[in-house]
């Protein structure tokens, strides 16, 4: 499959985190230090979502229960809690993405 446009570099000069969806998926496009990334916007955990959450560096954290998701490459980097018990969640989906001009595209069939 080829690349899809989503978004637009512009859509970034205020926030560095945008939600869009894409055939019924919802992708979280964050912009670090000048570079796009994209993964899916649904926590693996319980489906929070991830556009809630705080942007700290290349992290994200889920409003819902605490983990934390490496936007680059969907890694998660810290287990949430629920109460006093650690939560068991998996990595996320991350997409690969071009920008041309000032059109940004993620490729959905390539990670
Ligand atoms: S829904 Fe995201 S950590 Fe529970």
């Amino acid at each position: 499959m080829d690349y899809i446009k989503i978004a637009q570099t512009s859509d970034f000069i205020v926030d560095q985190k945008k939600k869009v969806s894409y055939e019924g998926n919802e992708i979280l496009l964050t912009k670090i230090e000048g570079r796009y990334y994209a993964i899916d916007n649904k926590c693996t955990h319980m489906g929070g979502s991830l556009y809630d959450g705080n942007l700290d560096g290349n992290t994200i954290v889920c409003p819902r229960h605490g983990s934390a998701f490496d936007v680059r490459t969907g890694k998660v980097v810290k287990q949430g809690k629920i109460l006093f018990i650690k939560v068991r969640v998996p990595d996320t989906r991350s997409y690969l993405v071009k920008v041309e001009g000032t059109d940004i595209f993620i490729n959905p069939s390539l990670e």
